[in-house]
């Protein structure tokens, strides 16, 4: 199976969330299953400089306002997986994010940016760019690589097959009508039966009416992606794509996020050995300048700070948490409100809160492993991956009930440890996005923490669980089986 992943960011080498690790790890996996699964990217710096072993595989011309536009092909850096790079200097090659400036403003040529992402990869789809190589399978992830669907379904030539993932509805690619003819696609795909959606162009729609499958990231978020509450303005059009929509949980990827080989962490530790996670939480106490205790429940947050997170339901509830004599890590970026409420929280109580503003993936690693709890009180989530990288770091997520939050965390309600086996529980569940809510399951969590025999039922049956990416590769494939275009 010859897969053709587009995306605008990959783990290790560009990462705003979750998307990045996806894309980092689900072509390797696809390729364990003994798939031909490769990457399109845009040329942006971080990429462009840590690709080995590039070659030029064709000139593309002036195309979307830039001139001299070439594709190459190289390899993720220690990863099996081969790499298209869109070379487009005047389009990618600038320092900030994938998306935004430093200053947090959209780039104002996203449009241009991303159409290009879509119209090579449909490119590639049609075959002839690369003679050495066609997909079967085209899968686009997130409205960043939407456009490839549109162009797909406008292409006169051999039709690839298509997969849209939607990683989180709410970000959908927004921009003015008046734009459309940036494009160079026909007229007829200028209406609500294609890429309009009230008076803007909407490029998510791009992925959602053209591909042939569209999947989303928890089979829970595909259900509620189809009602007004979670669908942004497009539950109209998940509906009508009903039967082909569906859902395919996110794994974890056991090379980056394994508590018994991960060299950033002050202990290894295993199930069979959970020793060194006292260590690590010792550590990250003293690091932080928080009270050494073990006896203090640490709750970690590693999170977007954007509303989507839920995180002010923390903040509000975060009195009641202290009192308690809990306390409180925080690794976050985003939403300035929040970050400064966080600090100031920091600067009051500094023996029970410590915040850490900014992106740091090392960081990331010794919140989840040091912490007893993971908190995730998300408004919604598509599907989450912190709170799977803490069940594998025997961290109990402590998780609002919605989208893949959860689809991935069991409830635990028994007050034996045979009950806790019976339900098979790994972490803490709440309804409301209320903090009155937080807080109850809070205490609720506090309540097990005191009682270790519970507590290390519950440790020892999160880390058992297995969310790897054997059984997402393996779903992914089957989707692929059944509308692939088979070889001449
Ligand atoms: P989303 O993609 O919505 O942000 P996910 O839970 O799917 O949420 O993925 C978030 C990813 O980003 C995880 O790998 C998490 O560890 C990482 N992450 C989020 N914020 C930070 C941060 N401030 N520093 C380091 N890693 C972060
Ligand atoms: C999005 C979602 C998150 C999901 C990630 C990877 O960013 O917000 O829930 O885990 O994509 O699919």
């Amino acid at each position: 199976m010859k897969v053709l992943h587009v995306a605008a960011e990959v783990f290790p080498l560009i990462k705003t969330g979750g998307l990045a690790d996806v894309v980092g790890a689900l072509p390797q996996a696809l390729i364990a299953q003994g798939a031909d699964a490769r990457l399109l990217l845009p040329g942006l710096p971080a990429i462009q400089d840590a690709v080995l072993h590039q070659k030029k595989v064709c000139d593309l011309g002036s195309v979307f306002g830039a001139v001299n536009v070439s594709l190459w092909l190289g390899q993720m850096p220690q990863s099996k997986v081969k790499v298209y790079l869109i070379c487009a200097p005047y389009l990618y090659a600038r320092d900030g994010g994938p998306y935004q400036a430093a200053d947090g403003s959209e780039w104002s040529d996203n449009l241009q940016r991303f159409g290009l992402l879509g119209w090579v990869g449909a490119h590639l789809g049609a075959g002839g760019l690369d003679p050495d190589w066609t997909p079967q399978v085209l899968h686009a992830h997130d409205w960043h690589a939407a456009m490839a669907c549109a162009y797909v379904a406008a292409h006169p030539a051999r039709r690839v097959a298509t997969v849209y993932t939607v990683h989180n509805l709410a970000y959908q690619g927004l921009f003015a009508m008046a734009d459309f003819h940036m494009l160079g696609l026909p007229s007829r795909l200028l209406a609500a039966s294609g890429l309009e959606f009230h008076n803007q162009l909407c490029l998510m729609k791009a992925g959602l009416k053209f591909a042939d499958r569209v999947t989303t990231v928890s089979p829970s978020y595909a259900a509620e992606i189809a009602t007004p509450e979670f669908g942004c303005g497009l539950d109209g059009v998940i509906r009508g794509r009903a039967s082909d929509v569906s859902g395919i949980l996110n794994g974890v990827d056991g090379a980056v996020w394994n508590p018994q080989t991960d060299t950033g962490l002050a202990h290894r530790y295993s199930r069979a050995d959970v020793g060194g996670k006292a260590e690590c939480k010792r550590q990250l106490q003293t690091e932080l300048g928080l009270d050494v205790s073990a006896k203090a429940a640490v709750f970690a947050v590693v999170s977007r700070l954007s509303s989507q997170k839920g995180l002010d339901l923390v903040l509000a509830s975060l009195p009641a948490v202290l009192r308690s004599g809990a306390q409180l890590v925080v690794q976050g970026s985003g939403d300035p409100l929040l970050e400064a409420a966080f600090l100031e929280a920091a600067r009051q109580h500094p023996h029970q809160v410590a915040v850490r503003i900014g992106y740091d993936e090392s960081w990331a690693h010794k919140l989840i492993a040091g912490a007893d709890v993971m908190l995730v009180p998300s408004r919604f989530e598509p599907c989450g991956l912190t709170q799977l990288y803490a069940l594998r770091y025997g961290t109990l997520p402590l998780v609002r009930r919605v989208g893949g939050l959860a689809d991935t965390v069991v409830n635990a309600t028994a007050t034996s440890a045979a009950g806790l086996a019976q339900e098979a529980a790994t972490g803490f569940v709440f309804d409301e996005a209320t903090a009155s809510a937080l807080q109850a399951e809070v205490t609720r969590a506090l309540g097990f923490f005191e009682q270790p025999a519970l507590w290390d039922t519950l440790m020892q049956q999160a880390m058992a669980q297995d969310f790897s990416w054997h059984q997402p590769a393996r779903d992914y494939m089957s989707l692929y089986d059944s509308i692939a275009i088979k070889a001449d």
